[in-house]
């Protein structure tokens, strides 16, 4: 697509002939940098929570530009959602944050990822290490009954600049924890199994600081009431910036946690977060 063309010349290309094409049926803007979109599922669609696919518009040359994008639903869901960034250069965001509903959508139905039950031995803690859009494959699992079956305690930390870039964690939390069709298939008591743990860098909050640092000093210990972490009965997922992952993958092993992967379940699991 050349700089010129707007939008609405994205939709008027032939993308609803195409075998991969869904329809938008929601749109939520949270911050001039993040919105949240839904879209309808294809019939055959079947994924694990925590699971990504790729996702687009068409490009400019007629081919689609398509990137990697966590499922924030979960996997019971008619719908689809995401959680993205928006980058004003993006080759992808810069359009796609302007969808509305009733526009087309690519996505290849082929979902993939490490973020997911299979890959991680049985424990009794689960946390959940996110920033930013890094919540989505999160926002999956959290919504995923199997995810209360498998774990006593479900920690979801969330580090974000500023209070407004929580929100979409926020309100999922809240809506998890009073949703009754989720009560009535885990059983009552499964919200008191949530644990929310949101800090933010760079606008004053209830909890400041990256949760890297905030486990380095035992903030979250001592916040959380918990001794610490460790392989024996801890398990993480991760997702956000080369650099979470690359500092939490060096925190988790410290504590005596492995990499697993599909082939090859262990006690945690990392992921990049897409950030264009
Ligand atoms: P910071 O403000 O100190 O960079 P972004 O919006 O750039 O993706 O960042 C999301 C959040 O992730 C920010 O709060 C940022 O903190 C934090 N962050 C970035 N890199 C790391 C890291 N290596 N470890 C922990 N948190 C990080």
């Amino acid at each position: 697509m050349t700089e010129h063309m707007t939008v609405s010349d994205t939709a008027a290309t032939p993308v609803k002939t195409l075998p991969d094409a869904q329809t938008v049926t929601e749109v939520e803007h949270y911050t001039d940098r993040l919105f949240r979109f839904r879209v309808t599922r294809p019939a055959s669609l079947r994924f694990r929570s925590g699971e990504f696919v790729m996702i687009g518009l068409m490009g400019d040359t007629g081919k689609p530009l398509l990137r990697a994008y966590s499922i924030a639903s979960p996997a019971w869901d008619d719908e689809l959602e995401f959680y993205s960034i928006k980058v004003q250069d993006g080759p992808l965001t810069s359009k796609l944050q302007h969808i509305q509903p009733g526009d087309p959508l690519i996505l290849r139905p082929k979902p993939v990822g490490t973020l997911v039950h299979d890959a991680l031995l049985p424990g009794k803690r689960l946390w959940f290490f996110a920033t930013g859009t890094g919540i989505a494959p999160f926002a999956s699992l959290l919504r995923e009954p199997e995810t209360y079956e498998r774990y006593d305690k479900v920690i979801l930390t969330h580090t974000c600049r500023d209070v407004a870039e929580l929100r979409y964690g926020a309100e999922l939390v809240e809506s998890i924890r009073n949703d009754e069709m989720l009560a009535e298939l885990i059983g009552e008591g499964f919200a008191d199994k949530i644990v929310y743990y949101p800090t933010t860098t760079r606008e004053e909050s209830p909890k400041m600081g990256r949760i890297t640092d905030l486990l380095r000093d035992g903030t979250v210990f001592r916040d959380l009431g918990i001794d610490g972490i460790s392989g024996d009965e801890d398990r993480a997922m991760v997702c956000g910036s080369l650099g979470l992952n690359t500092d939490m993958k060096a925190i988790l092993e410290g504590y005596g946690l492995r990499e697993g992967a599909n082939s090859e379940p262990a006690e945690y699991v990392v992921e990049k977060a897409f950030v264009g």
